[in-house]
């Protein structure tokens, strides 16, 4: 089992004085989902984009089972907050683009695109053009083709923020499908609380100026989803809404007046 980890790192964009990430330290096993939540310019992007390998911290490490990286790498997936699907292509075609370009041979990578597609509910769909579809299925393509070339951690900024409530609450159980099934480690930027507590093991709330976890805690009701519990009874326990609140507190603590 791989663990990705982040440790010490803080981040100053070249030509700025400031930190915007400073002291961060998180640790994502594969069998976690993290949720990072926080305010807007708190620096969640940011840290997705040194999980990812594509930015560099200042100082700190970045690390994969004890290995420090310096760049992308298969082993890690994204999923963007704009779905970054190629609109000219059909949907399978996007599914199978990162296979083809680590060099999987045209059958099987078609194969293994019409089998995550199956995954993600969108058979039948797959000779289309991504401008044919909704934007709750751009979604479902953009995961699919993440989880397509078997990465050990799948990190999605935002995925889900443009759909509506109803498309967002099936997309939820969707992933803690896929989440299950891959044995991936999730990271997820996310801006709901809600989303975030219902889906993750552990939630990570990031104080802006400098960017910082102020705030951890864990939780289980994904993993009570996928045992079978009913997920609108998992939200409406007590114990839901008194994590809630906590979270919500902690995410707007010392919110300038
Ligand atoms: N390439 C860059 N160069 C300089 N500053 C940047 C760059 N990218 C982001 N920043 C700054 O870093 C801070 C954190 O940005 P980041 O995008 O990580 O925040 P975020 O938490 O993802 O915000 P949002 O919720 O709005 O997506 C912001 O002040 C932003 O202006
Ligand atoms: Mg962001």
């Amino acid at each position: 089992m791989s663990v990705l980890s982040l440790s010490h790192i803080s981040l100053t964009y070249s030509g700025t004085a400031q930190p915007v990430l400073k002291d961060v330290t998180l640790s994502l096993s594969q069998g976690d989902f993290i949720s990072v939540i926080g305010r807007s310019g708190s620096g969640k992007t940011s840290l997705m984009n040194l999980a990812a390998g594509f930015l560099q911290p200042s100082s700190g490490q970045v690390s994969i089972g004890g290995a420090p990286f310096t760049g992308p790498g298969p082993d890690r997936a994204v999923v963007f907050q704009d779905d970054a699907l190629f609109p000219w292509r059909t949907v399978v075609e996007n599914v199978a683009l990162p296979l083809k370009l680590a060099g999987v041979a045209r059958e099987e990578r078609e194969a293994t695109a019409r089998r995550w597609l199956a995954a993600v509910h969108l058979e039948g769909q797959e000779d289309k053009h991504i401008w044919q579809l909704s934007g709750g299925q751009r979604q479902r393509v953009g995961i699919a083709r993440a989880l397509a070339s078997g990465p050990d951690f799948l990190l999605m900024d935002e995925p889900l923020g443009a759909l509506d409530a109803m498309t967002r609450d099936r997309m939820h159980e969707l992933l803690l499908q896929l989440w299950a099934q891959s044995h991936t480690g999730a990271l997820l930027i996310t801006h709901s609380v809600e989303e975030a507590l219902f889906l993750s093991t552990s939630v990570v709330v990031l104080a802006p100026d400098p960017g910082r976890i102020s705030f951890q805690e864990s939780y289980d009701y994904g993993r009570r989803f996928i045992r079978g519990e009913d997920p609108r009874a998992l939200k409406s326990e007590p114990g839901f809404i008194a994590a809630r609140e906590r979270l919500l507190a902690a995410i707007y603590e010392k919110e300038p007046a």
